[in-house]
């Protein structure tokens, strides 16, 4: 009988309003991407996606309560980078495990890092950043989203190739540093596109570099870092939805449908393209390849990062 109620319940998933962890503040790239996503995902499914933001210590708070949430695919969360991957090297205490904890559904969006400043800071190309930033060290500070979000992550990729350590000044999350940035209260951050395009297009921030091999469509005018003279630094993220553990594979596979038909959908490749994300390729697309690209950055990131506690 118990196996019988739970095919049932498969099929008719979903009969109720899904809540999506939102790990970061509203308005940043998670929350954006999400939004954009989950907006055509809730037609397919016919049910309500509600988007709850749940912040602190770099996204990790929220993916702690996600992975204990009840596995009947009600409750998810849009993960990246940093909550699946650098978390694991950086917080040895931390409470989940992103490949054992989680059912990998899938990937939502890819995100090239941009390394941005506030309007008036004084360096006007890359080249004159790196030579300020090193000349100033002690005084500058860098703007990010807490420890193992994508900002900190990336930006201290940077930092360690520049040989500098600036003041971080941690938010719950990029939407607010970026408010910082343009505020003129923060100096610089390393941040994924979809919350830079917005700005940078209206003149509010500076872009000196986009860490990917290729300009982005949306930025025809931001020059690579290899352009602008820092080819090591390369860096693109990602965001992708997982569901509690033992989630069943039905609910699974239903919830990675809605994902790829909203991710074929005009509307929402319009939007996501516009604000500079990669959309996944077809094969790319599976809870299977998310499971693969979760281990690859778990491996990736555990010997470059070193614990913060
Ligand atoms: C990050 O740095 O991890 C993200 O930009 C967080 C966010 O979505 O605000």
């Amino acid at each position: 009988l118990a196996v019988f109620t739970a095919q049932a319940q498969a099929q008719a998933y979903p009969t109720r309003s899904i809540t999506m962890i939102v790990p970061f503040a509203a308005g940043g790239p998670t929350d954006v991407i999400s939004r954009i996503v989950t907006g055509h995902m809730a037609q397919t499914l016919g049910q309500t996606i509600i988007i709850e933001n749940v912040v602190g210590a770099g996204g990790t708070t929220a993916t702690t309560r996600a992975s204990k949430a009840a596995n009947d695919g009600y409750t998810l969360i849009t993960g990246h980078m940093g909550t699946h991957a650098a978390s694991v090297p950086l917080y040895p205490k931390l409470a989940y495990h992103p490949e054992k904890d989680f059912e990998p559904v899938g990937l939502l969006a890819g995100t090239p890092i941009l390394i941005l400043a506030r309007k008036d800071f004084p360096p006007k190309d890359l080249k004159e950043f790196i030579t300020y930033v090193k000349a100033n060290e002690s005084k500058v500070n860098a703007a990010h989203a807490g420890v193992g979000s994508v900002s900190n992550v990336s930006c201290e990729l940077l930092n360690s190739i520049l040989g500098v350590k600036p003041i971080g000044v941690p938010f719950n999350g990029t939407g607010p540093a970026m408010n910082a940035l343009v505020g003129g209260q923060v100096d610089y951050m390393c941040d994924q596109i979809v919350n830079a395009v917005p700005q940078i297009n209206g003149g509010t921030i500076k872009a000196y570099a986009v860490a990917t091999a290729e300009r982005n469509p949306s930025l025809p005018d931001v020059p690579t870092t290899t352009e602008a003279g820092l080819p090591a630094f390369q860096a693109q993220a990602w965001n992708a939805i997982f569901a509690p553990k033992g989630t069943p594979a039905d609910v699974v596979a239903k919830l990675n449908a809605a994902i790829v038909k909203a991710l074929e959908d005009e509307g929402v490749r319009k939007r996501l393209l516009d604000l500079g994300s990669v959309i996944p390729a077809a094969a790319d697309r599976t809870p299977a390849a998310l499971g693969t690209l979760v281990k690859n950055e778990v491996a990736k990131w555990t010997p470059v990062l070193k614990p913060v506690n």
